[in-house]
């Protein structure tokens, strides 16, 4: 798919993708009754861009895919499509950027829970700055909180009904903390925006990839990264004793990259520092970077 009318100047940051034309942000109408907006029934991706260059985004967008199957919305582009939207949105934003993708079922023509057949799905894509870690969180590491997962039993769709996630992070947002760590029935499930990993004497341990976590793009990595890095990984429940005791915890997100956590509800985590584990991940996950090749979007 190509854009229909790309006259923007390139590198005009406000530029976004609605339908399949580049606009202007301000120029972007929604209908108040898009399912999106009255449902929170979508889903959505975010693309890390290292100066114009994305990571995985094929991955990504095979993630959508698996999304929109889970709740019976069509895909209206294919994965190249996607790509190739990618391509020509960031030609407009260049340096760090993530890049958001939202899918949502479309806007009929009257409120009703029951999903309408042969609705146009709305799309819409936006870039902002890439917020990654500041060098005093990757040296330091950053504080968490615990709170009771409460959300529903699908958390692997990356759905854009995020009240849950978001009601999670006010409570870390309100203790000054970075992230809340969350846990269902005694065991770790993930964080409100990243995936939670723990370390026990050189082992990494990270939560099953089902229904109760989003299976983060970036936790993929890590999990790959490790493998090949020598790192022992094993992916299993986490009793909630053991997140308290571990040696090192980790998060892990497109924007985050991977991030030790130092203390979790005010106490240090092992010795209050970044631990060796996550010092040699952080660097296997920077050299994968520095190898991308680039994909440089080409002018539309
Ligand atoms: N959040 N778990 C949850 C609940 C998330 O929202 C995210 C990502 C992740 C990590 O997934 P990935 O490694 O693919 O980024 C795990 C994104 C960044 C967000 O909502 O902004």
């Amino acid at each position: 798919m190509t854009t229909k009318n790309p006259p923007q100047q390139a590198g005009d940051p406000r530029i976004a993708h609605f339908n399949g034309q580049l606009l202007p942000l301000d120029q972007i109408h929604i209908s108040p009754l898009d399912r999106g907006f009255i449902f929170g029934d979508g889903v959505y991706e975010v693309i890390p861009v290292y100066d114009g260059t994305p990571l995985r985004a094929r991955e990504h967008f095979e993630r959508l895919q698996r999304s929109m199957d889970e709740i019976g919305l069509r895909n209206p582009r294919s994965v190249d499509e996607w790509m190739r939207a990618t391509d020509e949105l960031i030609v407009h934003h260049p340096g760090n950027q993530s890049v958001y993708i939202q899918v949502t079922r479309g806007a009929p023509k009257k409120r009703d829970h029951v999903i309408p057949k042969d609705l146009e799905p709305t799309v819409f894509m936006m870039c902002y700055p890439l917020a990654s870690p500041s060098r005093e969180a990757i040296e330091n590491g950053v504080a968490c909180v615990t709170a009771r997962d409460f959300r529903w039993e699908k958390c692997h769709i990356k759905s854009t009904s995020l009240l849950g996630n978001v009601l999670a992070r006010q409570i870390s947002a309100e203790a000054g903390a970075t992230e809340t760590i969350m846990t269902r029935n005694g065991f770790v499930t993930e964080a409100s925006a990243s995936n939670a990993f723990v370390v026990k004497n050189g082992i990494v341990a990270a939560p099953p990839r089902d229904n109760l976590i989003l299976l983060g793009i970036t936790y993929d990595l890590l999990v790959r990264l490790a493998e090949e890095g020598a790192v022992k990984v094993e992916i299993r429940p986490i009793p909630e004793a053991e997140l308290r005791s571990a040696d090192e915890i980790w998060l892990s997100s497109s924007t985050k990259e991977v991030l030790a956590v130092t203390t979790l509800d005010g106490k240090p985590v092992g010795s209050g520092k970044p631990g060796p584990v996550f010092k040699r991940m952080h660097a296997l996950y920077q050299e994968h970077k520095s190898k991308l090749s680039p994909r440089r979007a080409v002018a539309a």
